[in-house]
């Protein structure tokens, strides 16, 4: 298949792109190729390019700067999608598009496909806007909504807590919001398997973490996994005074992606495989493999 991918020198849209082109054409798009806030050129690209399929990992993920400037993360999430999913239903082309768990509320144990979203945040707001529109433009499309995604090419919190340990002996980290951590190369090997399928609707994937995990216990597995021993104190959210709110679980039920022969690693066994690839590429890290 011919693939397009957007986002691509983003944290997911890096492994993604690598992942996809071990078996489809991969076409890599980044801002500069096609910005997904100018219609007329969203319109243009994707008609030249005649993809099969394109797979959105393009966002506006500034999280806590969206309530500041709301606006713009409308402009990339809902309405830039709009303008994908517009481009891809005049050509003929599947959507897969990736969204995100804080379209929920967090006021329930685990949130499967059919539950009601309801957003605490700007972010999640636009995250909402762009699936909405999706599902009016078009029909041939896929919604992935995941969650803690963390991956090479991004400062993603596994890289902040061992900035944060080399620094400083003492490390506070918030104990009150469950959720599951998600290796970008799982979620890559996921959406490749699922637009194979042709069973279009709206998914969840994530990486196994049962009915959640906190930050808390991420970090103490990341440390672990390193070798690291720091003082790890948990703290509670409101410690961390931040603009955006989090919801306090964001636990995806996946079953639906399970049904469908999608396999699910266990969260650690993606760190330490993540671990693995991040003491390749920066020798002299010290990793210890997987820890169950
Ligand atoms: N990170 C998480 O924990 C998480 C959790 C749940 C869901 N998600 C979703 O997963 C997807 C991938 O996230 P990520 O963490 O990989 O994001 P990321 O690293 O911030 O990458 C986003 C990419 O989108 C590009 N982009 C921004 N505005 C654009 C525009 N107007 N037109 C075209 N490209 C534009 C960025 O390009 P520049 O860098 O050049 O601006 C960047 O390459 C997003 O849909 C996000 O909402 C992420």
């Amino acid at each position: 298949m011919k693939v397009v991918v957007t986002g691509s020198n983003g944290m997911l849209g890096s492994d993604l792109s690598r992942i996809f082109s071990e078996m489809h054409e991969v076409i890599p798009l980044t801002v500069s190729d096609m910005d997904l806030t100018d219609r007329a050129a969203v319109s243009r690209v994707i008609r030249e390019l005649t993809p099969d399929i394109v797979v959105n990992c393009a966002a506006y993920t500034l999280v806590d700067q969206a309530e500041e400037e709301p606006d713009a993360a409308y402009r990339v999430n809902g309405f830039g999608v709009q303008n994908l999913a517009l481009a891809c239903s005049d050509s003929d082309a599947t959507l897969c598009h990736v969204s995100t768990d804080y379209v929920f509320d967090g006021k329930k144990p685990m949130f499967d496909s059919f539950d009601h979203a309801a957003p605490l945040n700007v972010y999640g707001k636009s995250k909402l806007a762009g699936e909405m529109f999706i599902h009016w433009a078009m029909s041939k499309f896929y919604i992935v909504r995941t969650s803690w995604l963390y991956g090479k090419h991004g400062n993603n919190f596994v890289e902040k807590i061992l900035a944060q340990a080399a620094r400083s002996n003492e490390l506070k980290v918030v104990h009150d919001q469950k959720g599951a951590p998600t290796w970008t190369e799982s979620l890559a090997v996921a959406l490749r398997q699922l637009v194979s399928t042709g069973a279009y609707g709206v998914y969840h994937f994530t990486d196994d973490a049962g009915a959640g995990i906190s930050w808390y216990e991420f970090a103490v597995e990341i440390l672990h996994q390193t070798g690291l021993e720091r003082q790890l104190k948990p703290v509670a959210t409101w410690e961390f005074p931040v603009k955006a709110v989090r919801p306090a679980i964001s636990t995806l039920d996946c079953g639906l992606m399970e049904i469908l022969g999608i396999r699910r690693r266990s969260w650690k066994e993606s760190l330490a495989g993540y671990m693995e690839g991040r003491s390749i590429a920066r020798p002299g890290v010290k990793t210890k493999g997987g820890s169950e």
